[in-house]
């Protein structure tokens, strides 16, 4: 692209907005020995980020995961900024500001007056569109989104989107720059859940659909996906670990960015407990009491029923996992491994699909849609296609 051109030498790095996850970006960046640039738009917040991270870093020198040196070379490389003019020579930007549309433009025009013109912009936006936010600035080919996972310092997954004018030579230089932060990149195209978020959601929908059919409860469904599918942990007790606000309203949003796509469809359920503010283990109450002397209740341990529930939430799982190859959300192998780095997954769900069989996945969503005929139940094309040719996506 025309008049960029990047140094061999590292960038300096821009973060925007010093809540959990920009602080957490920027412990990244400095750790991997980037001058990096802090900033929040309230000061108290930046202030916390700064005792925050002096707290963290010597938790990690007592425990013996970095040295006193370390520390201090980490903590000298943040530079707390008090205002946007400080990021005048940074060669990478990532806002971690509030998740509002209005809001991120407004700042990206900010600072495309202040940052150098090789600079790139990304976003961490979680639900957002990056198109849409390139969209109000002069040069929108240097927008992208690099979406990290909470907490940042630990999660090994940064999903790297391309909007629909993101530059080529700007993905790249992205993908280097945040592979140099220690982290395992994955390209999506800019769509709506990206891959983690758009592929997970299954998870929790199809459980809580079976809970609502008074099919199973919380418990044995959270039994069953563990002690079948060995999930690290079982939906209920994860969606209360998320929490139902934020786990409702990703689901709420992916939904309604597919044009209510009724496979996307978010639960009553879930619904009234966000109204409730059952929001799961911060507020003491989700889908389970967590309050003190509160009992868990126990799951009826019947293996048949676990199979069962295992092979209907998995079968869903991998159908969306197959369409969104079909749609080329991201290849095969960046769609496996942004869900094994970036939630866990016991198993990539395409190579999943490949130990059951795409013939055993199809006959369970066709059984499934003779059942209740709902299009919730729509096998992906590239499934029935790959039972056709009798294919698998790994050789
Ligand atoms: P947060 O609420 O902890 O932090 C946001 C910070 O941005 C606040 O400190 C606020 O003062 C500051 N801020 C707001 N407007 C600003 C502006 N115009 N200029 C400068 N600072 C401003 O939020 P959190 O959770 O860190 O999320 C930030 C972004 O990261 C959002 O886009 C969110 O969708 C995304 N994200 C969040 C994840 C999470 O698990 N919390 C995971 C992945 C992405």
């Amino acid at each position: 692209m025309p008049g960029f051109e990047f140094m061999e030498n590292k960038a300096i790095v821009g973060i925007i907005g010093a809540g959990t996850m920009g602080s957490g970006i920027a412990q990244v960046a400095a750790s991997a020995g980037h001058k990096t640039v802090l900033f929040d738009a309230d000061s108290r917040i930046l202030e916390k980020s700064k005792s925050n991270l002096h707290k963290t870093l010597s938790k990690l020198v007592e425990k013996g995961k970095i040295t006193g040196k370390n520390a201090e070379n980490i903590s000298s490389n943040i530079h707390f900024a008090s205002s946007l003019n400080d990021f005048n020579e940074c060669g990478l930007v990532i806002e971690a500001i509030i998740e509002n549309l209005e809001a991120k433009r407004n700042l990206f025009l900010m600072l495309e007056k202040v940052v150098p013109e090789t600079c790139i912009l990304a976003s961490n936006t979680s639900s957002l569109s990056i198109t849409s936010i390139a969209a109000a600035c002069l040069h929108p080919g240097r927008v992208i989104g690099a979406h990290f996972f909470n907490p940042a310092p630990v999660m090994p997954l940064v999903e790297i989107i391309k909007g629909v004018v993101t530059d080529t030579v700007i993905v790249d230089e992205t993908q280097r720059i945040i592979s140099g932060l220690s982290k395992t990149t994955v390209l999506a195209k800019d769509s709506p859940g990206f891959i983690v978020n758009r592929l997970a959601r299954p998870y929790y929908g199809e459980s809580i659909r079976i809970y609502e059919e008074g099919l199973a409860d919380f418990a044995t469904i959270d039994w069953a996906m563990k002690a079948f599918g060995k999930f690290r942990m079982g939906p209920f007790e994860l969606m209360d670990l998320i929490g139902n606000d934020i786990n409702y309203t990703v689901t709420e949003t992916v939904w309604k960015q597919l044009f209510y796509d009724p496979r996307y469809k978010p639960s009553l359920t879930q619904r009234l407990l966000f109204e409730a503010k059952h929001f799961g283990r911060k507020t003491g109450r989700g889908y389970y009491d967590y309050s003190e002397g509160a009992v868990m209740p126990e799951p009826d341990q019947n293996k048949i029923t676990g199979e069962k529930i295992v092979m209907r939430v998995l079968s869903m799982l991998i159908n969306e996992a197959v369409d969104a190859l079909y749609y080329a959300v991201a290849t095969r192998d960046d769609l496996d491994l942004a869900m094994t780095k970036g939630v866990n997954y016991p198993k990539g769900l395409l190579q999943w699909c490949d130990e059951i069989g795409a013939e055993k996945i199809l006959s369970v969503l066709n059984e499934l849609g003779e059942t209740y005929a709902e299009d919730r139940y729509r096998p992906s094309v590239l499934l029935k296609k790959m039972v056709k040719e009798k294919r698998n996506f790994y050789e």
